[in-house]
C-alpha cells in the first residue's frame, strides 16, 4: 500500500468527522457528535446540516493538528457522497470540493457502505485483515445487510431488510422504554444487569436471508401496553430484563441469517461492521461461532464502527492507488448502491 496521506471527511448523517490516514494507519480520527436531536428523539435532517456547518471547519483543523499534518502534505481528499440525509451530505461535499480546488489534489467519492465494511483494512481494525471473499453483516441505523464481499470494490448484497434497520429497531424501542436517543448503546448497557429471558417476542419468518424488524417493534409495544395498564411503573420496575430480552431477540434474528448464509456458501471468513456492530451481545455471539462453528471473525475495534472519518479516508486510500478520482462538478446523493 501507497504511503500517501489523505484526508477523509463524513458528514452523511449526525456525526462531523475527520480523519487523516497515511497508508493504512490512521494518525487521526476527530468526530463531533450533534447532541441537539436527543430533545427530539430522533435526527432531525435541517438541525443536522446546520450544525455540520459548525462543525467542519475545526474539526478538519482538529484532524491536521492531531495528526501533525500540514495541508500541503495531503495527497487527496476523500468524503462520503452517500448514502444519507442529503443536506448533511452536502456540507461534507461541498467542504470537500473546495479544498481539494485550493489545494490542487484529486478528490474521491466514497459510498459510507462500502467504507463501513473496508475499514476492516485499517491497519489497527483487527489483528488481521480478513480474506477474500467474506461474509460482512452490515448494521447500522439505517441499513441492515448481509453483504458477501469478494473483493475491495466487488461486493454482493445477499440479504437485506425489508422494513426497519437492527439500529432502528433498537432506537425505536427504546422510545417506548422512554430512553434517550440513539437508544442503541443505553439497551446494551442496560441489559447488562438483565435476563434476557424474561420476556419473549415475535421474531420474522422470512425466506432466504432477508430481515424484518418492524414485528418486534410491534410486539414490543403491544406488550408494554397492556403491562402499562396493569402497573404504570411496569417499564421502570423491569427496565434491565426488558433491555435484555429485546437484544436477545434482536441479535438470534440477525445471526440466523448470517449462520445460514455462512453455512450455505461455506465461508468462515465472517465480519460485522456499523453502528451496531458496536453492541456486546452480537460481539458475543460472533464470538461464540468462532469456537462452535470455526470462523474467522472480524469485529472492528469500537471506533471504527459507528460514523467516523477514517472508514472513509480507508476507502479513499484505495481508489486513490487505482487511480480513481471524481470529478468536482460531482454531488452529493442520498441513495447510493453498494
Ligand atoms: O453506523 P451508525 O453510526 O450510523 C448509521 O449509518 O446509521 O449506526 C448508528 C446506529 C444507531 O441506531 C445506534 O442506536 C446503533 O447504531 N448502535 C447500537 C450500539 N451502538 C450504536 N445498537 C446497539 N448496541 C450498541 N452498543
Ligand atoms: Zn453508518
Amino acid at each position: 500500500m501507497s504511503d500517501s496521506i489523505i484526508l477523509g471527511i463524513e458528514s452523511s448523517c449526525d456525526d462531523t468527522s475527520a480523519a487523516i490516514i497515511k497508508g493504512n494507519s490512521i494518525l487521526s480520527n476527530i468526530a463531533a457528535n450533534q447532541a441537539i436531536h436527543k430533545e427530539y428523539g430522533g435526527v432531525v435532517p435541517e438541525l443536522a446540516s446546520r450544525a455540520h456547518q459548525q462543525n467542519i471547519i475545526p474539526v478538519v483543523e482538529k484532524s491536521l493538528t492531531k495528526a501533525n499534518i500540514q495541508q500541503n502534505a495531503i495527497s487527496a481528499i476523500g468524503f462520503t457522497r452517500g448514502p444519507g440525509l442529503l443536506g448533511s451530505l452536502l456540507v461534507g461535499t461541498s467542504f470537500a470540493k473546495s479544498l481539494a480546488m485550493s489545494l490542487d489534489v484529486p478528490l474521491i467519492e466514497v459510498n459510507h457502505l462500502q467504507a463501513h465494511i473496508l475499514a476492516h483494512f485499517i491497519e489497527d481494525a483487527n489483528p488481521m485483515p480478513p480474506k477474500f471473499p467474506f461474509l460482512c453483516l452490515t448494521v447500522s441505523g439505517g441499513h441492515t445487510m448481509i453483504v458477501l464481499v469478494k473483493d475491495y470494490f466487488d461486493m454482493e448484497i445477499i440479504g437485506k431488510t425489508i422494513d426497519d434497520a437492527a439500529g432502528e429497531a433498537f432506537d425505536k424501542i427504546g422510545k417506548i422504554f422512554d430512553l434517550d436517543y440513539p437508544a442503541g448503546p443505553i439497551i446494551d448497557r442496560l441489559a447488562k444487569e438483565g435476563n434476557p429471558d424474561s420476556y419473549k417476542f415475535n421474531k420474522p419468518k422470512l425466506e432466504n436471508y432477508d430481515y424484518s424488524f418492524s414485528g418486534i417493534k410491534t410486539s414490543v409495544l403491544y406488550f408494554i401496553q397492556k403491562e402499562v395498564k396493569k402497573d404504570p411503573d411496569f417499564i421502570k420496575n423491569n427496565l434491565n430484563d426488558l433491555c435484555a430480552s429485546v437484544q436477545k431477540t434482536i441479535i438470534e434474528i440477525l445471526m440466523a441469517k448470517l449462520e445460514k448464509a455462512a453455512k450455505d456458501l461455506d465461508i468462515k471468513e465472517v465480519a460485522i461492521a456499523g453502528g451496531v456492530s458496536a453492541n456486546s451481545a452480537l460481539r458475543q455471539a460472533m464470538q461464540d461461532n468462532n469456537e462452535k462453528l470455526g470462523w474467522n471473525i472480524y469485529i472492528p475495534k469500537f471506533e471504527y464502527t459507528t460514523d467516523n472519518a477514517a472508514m472513509i479516508a480507508m476507502v479513499a486510500q484505495l481508489k486513490f492507488e487505482r487511480g480513481e478520482f471524481t470529478d468536482l462538478r460531482t454531488s452529493a446523493t442520498a441513495k447510493y448502491d453498494l
